[in-house]
């Protein structure tokens, strides 16, 4: 046997598990955030809060959101108890702060647990009137 040549593949392989090691940690000292382009801070709602726009919402929202989200968007959904982070409070002024494009950004494409809607809701008028729904949760 070829000490000198297994003795390579030995190193190889530590090498591989440091940098397998490495990664992995790196990746849980990162908490995921969102990175929203700046463009949809400033994009404009094309829908209304019409009532037909909000029944829209609603139905979509019943559909696509309630599991995790709950009823009332305050994140108490039976799926929520699943998850290995919080789904956020639709009630808050933190979260009611941002812009409709924001929400529209999340909503569209996701993030880890918060799944992307652009290809399950097609259509960006619906995903828009999901927006506008959010806004009902508003506390008072
Ligand atoms: C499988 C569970 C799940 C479903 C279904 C789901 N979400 Fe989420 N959502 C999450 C989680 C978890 C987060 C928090 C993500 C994070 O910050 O790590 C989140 C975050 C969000 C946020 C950002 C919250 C904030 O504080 O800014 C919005 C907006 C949102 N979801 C809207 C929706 C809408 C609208 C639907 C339905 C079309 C939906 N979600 C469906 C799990 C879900």
């Amino acid at each position: 046997m070829n000490v000198t040549a297994s003795y390579g593949s030995i190193q190889r392989i530590i090498f591989m598990i440091a940098v397998l090691v490495a990664c992995s940690r790196a990746d849980a000292q990162t908490p995921a955030t969102w990175v929203i382009p700046a463009k949809y801070k400033t994009m404009k709602n094309p829908t209304t809060s019409s009532p037909d726009n909000l029944s829209t919402g609603k139905e979509l929202y019943s559909k696509h959101c309630k599991s995790c989200h709950g009823t009332r968007g305050l994140g108490d959904g039976p799926k929520a108890a699943t998850l290995d982070v919080g789904c956020g409070d639709f009630s808050t002024a933190a979260f009611q702060a941002q812009a409709d494009g924001e929400l529209f950004y999340k909503v569209s494409e996701g993030m880890e647990k918060m799944p992307s809607f652009k290809k399950m809701i097609p259509s960006e008028n619906d995903r828009w009137s999901l927006v506008d729904y959010m806004r009902t949760f508003k506390a008072k």
